[in-house]
């Protein structure tokens, strides 16, 4: 039997972090599907362009292997997948793979914008995981100056809002809560309290 659990969200609001918890505590599969994106971003620059072109043939031959490039958390390489992903070509091209993946037997987790209300209308739970934008770009921040310590507070804010911006504002699947949803607002919360609180409404729906 299968049961999906689709969770959607701005980035950096803690949508990552939770479904990663929620797939361990019910021994789901989990997909991050912005990762399909960003490799699919990642290999129409390899290919010499953002294109439509490029984008939609890096989407239409994407392998299990490319997931795995190491340059795929950067922040170019998120612009590049908002970029690619407002492409209604390379949406369908990765819906496949989507479908598939929630069809597993035993459940599975995806993580993404467009999960509750397009790849997986028909989801068991539906969660939109939120936070504000200054609580998100912290976030981001305090986990990007690590590796980038010249990197200010005010770069990443902006980098985030446009990205959101363009997620939302697209017209092939825009990011937005489906209207059975439940919304997460995680600015004030403990990851702890948004992981348990997640869990405890999923309970509710098997
Ligand atoms: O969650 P993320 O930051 O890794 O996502 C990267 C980009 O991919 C994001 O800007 C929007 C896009 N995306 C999407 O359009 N639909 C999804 N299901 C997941 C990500």
């Amino acid at each position: 039997m299968s049961f999906t659990i689709a969770i959607d969200g701005p980035a950096a609001a803690g949508k990552g972090t939770i479904a990663k918890a929620v797939s361990a505590h019910f021994g789901f599969a989990h997909l991050d599907t912005g990762l399909l994106y960003r490799a699919t971003g990642a290999r129409a620059l390899s290919f010499g362009a953002l294109d439509l072109a490029a984008a939609e043939r890096a989407a239409r031959t994407l392998t299990e292997d490319d997931l795995e490039r190491d340059d795929l958390r950067t922040a170019d390489a998120g612009q590049a997948a908002s970029v690619v992903a407002a492409m209604p070509a390379v949406r369908a091209a990765l819906l496949d793979w989507q479908h598939a993946f929630a069809r597993r037997a035993g459940g599975a987790v995806l993580d993404g914008r467009d999960i509750g209300t397009v790849v997986c209308p028909e989801a068991e739970a539906k969660l939109f995981v939120t936070a504000s934008d200054e609580e998100r770009a912290k976030r981001r921040h305090a986990e990007l100056v690590r590796t980038r310590p010249d990197l200010s507070l005010e770069d990443v804010l902006e980098d985030l809002r446009e990205r959101d911006r363009r997620d939302a504002s697209r017209d092939a699947a825009p990011m937005r809560p489906a209207d059975d949803a439940v919304v997460f607002d995680t600015t004030h919360m403990s990851i702890e309290d948004a992981v348990a609180q997640a869990i405890h409404h999923i309970e509710a729906q098997r």
